[in-house]
């Protein structure tokens, strides 16, 4: 069986397992990398205010020193810049000292120096009075320090601080991260493998034997070696094909006695049947027997009695004869037959019946009916059976019809009656050989086997429609030999 890798258990697993790695590191790493930015952050910060602070102590003094005319400036602001500049840690990107007004006095960039300041940025540092912590970009800090005696103030230091170090530090880290994750899911794959491993080999194992194993081997021999739950999966296995063994040797037996119930059942109906065929001419013949040893008969009534024996003798032979001759399937022996003729001489049989019970006879068959190839005898016993049984079904009269027609290349004889028609429950079973619901001694229950035995013969088929009450139609459809169809 192909099996796509995800679909497996072990797929699963692996892929779950990942995702939660994936989704645990991710969680564990945003909080390190947030809680180690604001740390690096608040240090930058912290140390970036001290520098900021002490320089400003130095920048105050010599604006004050100059004010009042102890000192010239003559570059020396210029030269704090200069040393501001060289600070590595935390990195200064730029530094300037302007006065009250934004015009700056002094910068790191040298012609920066005379331009008036008014950005929001240099405003806010000119208003406070305290050291101020401001962020121009995401990674830049603006530290400004007032230079201020009091409430005498020169103006303002303002340094700009680089946060790049800061970024290249979270960068090393969420790779870090990253190579972790990576490395956790290497690990669990690996794991996962090895512990399915662990499983599987033996589920495999398992399968196999479980596929190489004949259902008829005696498996109850084979050792079980594991001591783990395999093990109990492969007692229950053995179990299962023990018991589907001895299940399957029950049904067997059941068969078989079924079989032979059946067949018991099957040769006491045929045995019933055939004994009523041939008790009835017995019966008369023993009557013939037994006034003949009586003697006396006149010769005359001898030849009767003689006459009513072969007669009787005949019947049965007749009837063994059938039915060997049905149970073998004979082929008919077809000849072109007139169909019209063939029905109404299997009518004429009837007559009596037909006139006593008041059956009115319908027979439409068109006089322009082509011949057909079968066996006239056969499908008159056909004919007759259907007949009695239209007959036997309409005790107090009514309607037989008997239809021809040649329909699509088949010849087609429909046989309806008006009668008490067949119970939706036992339709499917009127063709079972005895199955009759006539009292017995009436019906064989032979009759329409036999009629579909030979209609089955001559590559017909016979289909019966019936409603309870309303009567019954038997359609009994036949190839034309001669006209190719066969
Ligand atoms: N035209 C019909 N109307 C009503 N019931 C019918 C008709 N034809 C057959 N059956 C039912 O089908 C059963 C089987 O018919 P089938 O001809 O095989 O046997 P049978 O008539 O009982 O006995 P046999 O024909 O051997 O004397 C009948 O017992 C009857 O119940
Ligand atoms: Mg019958």
């Amino acid at each position: 069986m192909q099996i796509n890798p995800l679909g497996t258990i072990q797929g699963k697993f692996t892929l779950y397992l990942s995702g939660l790695i994936v989704v645990i590191m991710s969680g564990l790493s945003f909080w390190a990398i947030s809680r180690e930015k604001r740390l690096i952050e608040n240090a930058i910060i912290r140390e970036g205010k001290a520098l900021v602070e002490s320089f400003a102590v130095s920048c105050t003094n010599t604006l004050m020193y100059e004010e009042i005319g102890l000192i010239d400036e003559g570059g020396l602001l210029d030269s704090y810049i200069s040393d501001l500049m060289q600070k590595r840690s935390p990195r200064v990107e730029y530094a300037l000292v302007v006065n009250v007004k934004g015009k700056v006095i002094a910068h790191s960039n040298p012609y920066e120096t005379g331009n008036t300041y008014q950005d929001y940025i240099t405003r806010r540092a000119l208003a406070s009075w305290e050291t101020l912590v401001q962020r121009p970009s995401a990674f830049l800090l603006d530290i400004s320090a007032p230079l201020a005696i009091s409430t005498k103030r020169w103006g303002t230091l303002m340094v700009g601080i680089s946060l790049e170090e800061m970024r290249n530090e979270i960068s090393t880290l969420a790779l870090k991260y990253v190579l972790f994750t990576i490395l956790f899911i290497i690990v669990a794959i690996a794991v996962n493998a090895f512990l399915f491993g662990l499983i599987t080999r033996p589920l495999k194992a398992l399968a196999e034997e479980m596929d190489s194993v004949r259902f008829r081997n005696d498996v109850s021999a084979r050792p079980v070696e594991r001591r783990d739950e395999i093990a109990v999966l492969q007692q229950s296995f053995y179990r299962m094909l023990k018991n589907l063994k001895a299940e399957e040797a029950e049904r067997e037996r059941t068969q078989r006695n079924l079989f032979l119930t059946e067949k018991m059942a099957a040769i006491g109906k045929l045995t019933a049947g055939v004994a009523h065929e041939i008790n009835n001419p017995l019966g008369g013949i023993l009557n013939c027997i037994y006034h003949f040893k009586k003697g006396g008969q006149s010769a005359g009534k001898q030849v009767e009695y003689l006459n009513l024996m072969e007669d009787g003798v005949r019947r049965i032979q007749q009837r063994v004869k059938n039915l060997l001759e049905y149970a073998r399937h004979p082929n008919p022996e077809r000849s072109a037959t007139d169909f019209r003729f063939l029905a109404e001489r299997s009518l004429s049989l009837l007559e009596y019946q037909l006139q006593h019970k008041r059956i009115k006879v319908e027979l439409e068959i068109p006089a322009d009916i082509p011949t057909v190839e079968i066996d006239g005898d056969r499908i008159g016993e056909v004919l007759v059976n259907l007949f009695l049984n239209a007959v036997q079904s309409m005790p107090e009269g009514g309607v037989l019809r008997v239809v021809a027609q040649v329909v699509a290349d088949r010849f087609v004889v429909t046989v309806s009656d008006t009668g008490m028609g067949i119970p939706e429950e036992i339709l499917p079973q009127v063709c079972d050989p005895f199955f009759t619901t006539k009292p017995a001694g009436k019906g064989t229950g032979l009759g329409l086997w036999l009629s579909q035995v030979i209609v089955e013969g001559h590559a017909g088929t016979l289909h019966i429609a019936s409603r309870q009450g309303e009567g019954t139609k038997v359609e009994i459809s036949l190839p034309f030999i001669n006209r190719g169809v066969l």
